[in-house]
């Protein structure tokens, strides 16, 4: 009874911390990605600014400006964002490990689905936490990498049979859950190996003298566009385990796989509308594809409220 009075207080403590550094992580890249699209060409030209922005929020007005690489010098002071990305990764992990792992018997194996022992059923959950970072990153250093369009694709292929695969063996919310953590860890390791490596790298250029190198900087956009795509279904799998209609659901991974979509969907709109173009038919498709799906097929009976760790 201690011992589990003990893991609910702990259970709430990584869960809101996590909460938290979510929020800053999505935040901060939501306002930077808002950033990048608003900014417009200075009015007046000054040496190597690609661009500024005025904005005015809680009583004070600010001016951005961005450089088209660096600027000449480096100021004293650089803020970094990186922490926010790292704690959410280290909370959820560990949220995901106090859950699912050391309660697979009853959390992460489900016997209707597959016999598994709760060993096995943990390495699969690890399996494809450091699977998905492995293959993701190999696609973006194939030339699939240039094509965003086929990346996409292909990308969401392999994320449904991913989640087709678990749905196979593990519980249906767990399974769901790990997808969710497979994408979360995609955009942590983003920011670890690449996005953070690469600003690295051109400060220290800048600093031994030597001009900073622009393709890195373009790799670390890129992979920061695609954490901006990966938000929002992260954000829906993440909360999904209210929603026993979703992962209980006899097609459960094609429901996955839809609002996969509606989230990234809603993203490409609002990252369209910033650039100022307007598109008329995505938001009303998202939602016209939010319509319930007959309850009827629901193969799992949701848990009795109270349940939930
Ligand atoms: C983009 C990054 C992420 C965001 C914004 C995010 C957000 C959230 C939110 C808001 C919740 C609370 C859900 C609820 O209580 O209803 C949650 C739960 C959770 N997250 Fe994340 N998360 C992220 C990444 C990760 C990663 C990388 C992992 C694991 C490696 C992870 C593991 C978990 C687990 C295990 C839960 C609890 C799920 C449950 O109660 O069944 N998250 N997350």
């Amino acid at each position: 009874m201690e011992a589990e009075h003990l893991r609910q207080w702990l259970n709430l403590a990584l869960r809101w911390s996590h909460v938290i550094t979510g929020i800053a992580w999505i935040g901060t890249s939501f306002y930077f990605n808002w950033l990048n699209s608003r900014i417009a060409p200075p009015r007046v030209a000054e040496p190597g600014v690609a661009g500024e922005l005025w904005s005015v929020h809680g009583g004070g007005f600010y001016r951005m400006v961005k450089y088209s690489v660096a600027p000449d010098r480096l100021p004293e002071t650089l803020h970094w964002f990186k922490w926010e990305a790292y704690a959410t990764w280290i909370t959820g992990f560990a949220l995901l490990a106090l859950i699912y792992y050391f309660q697979a018997d009853v959390y992460l194996v489900d016997p209707r689905v597959a016999d598994l022992a709760p060993v096995a059923a943990v390495g699969i959950g690890l399996a494809t936490l450091a699977g998905g970072w492995l293959v993701y990153d190999r696609l973006c250093k194939s030339r699939l990498g240039k094509r965003p369009r086929q990346l996409g694709t292909v990308g969401f292929l392999v994320a449904t049979a991913v989640s087709w695969a678990l749905l196979q063996v593990l519980s249906s919310r767990a399974a769901y859950v790990h997808v969710g953590a497979m994408l979360g860890t995609i955009m942590a390791a983003n920011v670890f190996r690449v996005i953070i490596p690469s600003q690295r790298e051109m400060v220290e250029a800048m600093a031994g003298g030597r001009p900073p190198d622009a393709a890195r900087g373009k790799q670390a956009a890129l992979r920061s566009l695609h954490n901006n795509y990966l938000t929002l279904p992260v954000l829906f799998i993440m909360v999904s385990g209210h929603y026993a209609a979703t992962y209980g659901h006899a097609w459960n991974w094609a429901i996955l796989a839809g609002l996969f979509l509606i989230g990234v969907g809603t993203r490409h709109w609002f990252n369209l509308r910033n650039q100022g173009r307007r598109n008329v038919w995505i938001l009303p498709a998202a939602a016209a594809g939010t319509r319930p799906v007959p309850a009827a097929r629901c193969r799992t009976p949701p848990p009795a409220t109270g349940t939930r760790p």
